[in-house]
């Protein structure tokens, strides 16, 4: 079976991603800020839990050294943070917004770059990014959320030269939105389910062909504008 590695998987879009693959009878790596969580160790199967917090580069390349040689098919890079507190004109908070983009757009490629190898070395070699609708300027019609929606503009800008950069590896890379989801971070009145959610993006990573690689994917499989 295949082998995951997804971050952020204590709850949210996270667990439910790991539910999915660990049900599916893949080898998942579920890395998490706290990985003694209740929820996560709930689920059975083939599960390793890591402890990781995105933001710390040192940690992310541990992970990776103390993995070498094991092929990583389907890296997830899905921990984020709203950044809220520096999100409207008039409360732009520099430390908020360097956060903000730590986690949501600098965290991603260095999780990418540290597991290259790992993914190179698997047989689907695929590198996806929960980015977000928000983070596209053709669809901006709204304004605010200043700081997460750069972030993922910037995360998406990320994303599509490692899908340049790494095409000869022969991977695919793919950055997803996942919904207004019912998430701590999409709040009690999103429409879409975590598990609608994850069904909708695991059934477009399924479908993920070479030409694919660098394509904004809704998680109804519809493209998205940048
Ligand atoms: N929900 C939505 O409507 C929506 C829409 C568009 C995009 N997204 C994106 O989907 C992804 C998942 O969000 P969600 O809805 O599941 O949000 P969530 O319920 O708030 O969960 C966020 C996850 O990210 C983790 N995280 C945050 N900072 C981290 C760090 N420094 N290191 C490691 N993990 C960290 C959290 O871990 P802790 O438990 O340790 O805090 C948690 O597991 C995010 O990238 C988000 O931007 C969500």
């Amino acid at each position: 079976m295949p082998t995951l590695l997804i971050t952020g998987a204590g709850r949210g879009l996270g667990l439910e991603f790991v539910r999915h693959y660990a049900a599916a009878g893949w080898r998942v790596h579920a890395c998490a800020r706290d990985p003694e969580t209740a929820g996560l160790k709930a689920i059975g199967g083939d599960v390793v839990r890591h402890r990781l917090d995105v933001g710390d580069f040192a940690a992310t390349e541990a992970l990776a050294a103390s993995l070498k040689g094991e092929a990583i098919d389907l890296l997830l890079a899905n921990a984020g943070i709203a950044g809220r507190a520096a999100g409207e004109l008039g409360r732009i908070d520099p430390a908020v917004w360097a956060e903000t983009f730590r986690v949501n757009a600098l965290a991603p490629l260095k999780l990418a770059e540290a597991f290259l190898e790992h993914v190179a070395a698997s047989r689907l070699r695929t590198m996806v990014a929960i980015s977000s609708r928000l983070g596209s300027i053709g669809l901006n019609k709204e304004g605010g959320r200043y700081a997460y929606r750069a972030s993922k503009t910037a995360l998406n800008m990320g994303w599509t030269s490692l899908a340049v950069d790494t095409r000869a590896r022969g991977t695919i890379c793919v950055v997803l939105h996942p919904g207004w989801v019912s998430t701590d971070m999409g709040g009690a009145a999103a429409p879409v389910t975590p598990v609608q959610s994850v069904a909708g993006m695991t059934a477009v990573i399924a479908g993920l062909k070479a030409a694919d690689s660098g394509r904004f994917i809704n998680f109804d499989a519809a493209p998205l504008a940048w």
